[in-house]
């Protein structure tokens, strides 16, 4: 069954060899990546891929259209390993333009048991309703959302334990909020970084009041 995958997989462990002999055997020590990673469980956005790093370069969580939910044991658990035991400098939410749950989400589709998972973006979407309801445009306010609902997750992150915790103990942490767009394989940084508390507010404020869109910064 699935003879490809595992014919694929010899192939690309094969070629990593070539590169690297002892790349297996020393990862197989440990793991020390410097950036937890969350983003969508969508097909089209994988992680390592598009960030050019190695197996253990990266610690990912992914979900249906990247949400940080308070109660969510997977994704905190998830965040409290990565910050407390590998001590990642770097949480990177990252969202992408034609993302399916924030289009359902956005036209209240309904799918099934996701549409309770997706009720986080709708939340979003009512949040933000004056703005949305600003663009005339249907497929430039799904853009927004999507970018909107980034900002909104990497918020909750802030608002973590494990991360208000981690800085309050001095550690180096930062928060990022990114948009991947899946037409031309390139990121797009928000511009909400958050390094400590105090930033919180005005790095969301200005973020969320900024022009969106495709357009927005080009990652530095
Ligand atoms: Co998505």
């Amino acid at each position: 069954m699935l003879r490809h995958l595992f014919e694929q997989n010899k192939a690309w462990s094969e070629n990593i060899l070539v590169r690297d002999p002892d790349f297996f055997r020393k990862l197989s020590h440990q793991q020390s990546p410097s950036y937890l990673w969350i983003g969508c469980s969508d097909s089209r956005v994988p992680a390592n891929e598009i960030v050019g790093l190695l197996p253990g370069e990266l610690f990912v969580h992914r979900n249906v259209a990247n949400l940080v939910v308070h109660t969510d044991l997977n994704c905190l658990s998830a965040m409290q390993f990565a910050v407390d035991v590998l001590k990642v400098r770097h949480i990177i939410v990252c969202g992408h333009y034609g993302c399916g749950g924030v289009r359902a989400a956005l036209r209240d589709d309904r799918l099934g048991l996701v549409d309770n998972w997706l009720r986080h973006v709708r939340d979003v979407q009512q949040k933000h309703e004056a703005q949305l309801g600003a663009i005339r445009d249907e497929s430039q306010r799904w853009d927004r959302l999507c970018e909107l609902n980034v900002m909104e997750q990497a918020l909750n992150v802030c608002q973590t334990t494990i991360v208000r915790d981690s800085w309050q103990r001095g550690q180096d942490l930062a928060i990022h909020g990114w948009i991947y767009k899946v037409q031309d394989g390139l990121l797009r940084d928000l511009d909400i970084c958050i390094t400590q508390p105090g930033e919180i507010t005005a790095a969301y404020q200005a973020a969320v009041s900024r022009a969106g869109g495709p357009n927005v910064t080009q990652s530095r």
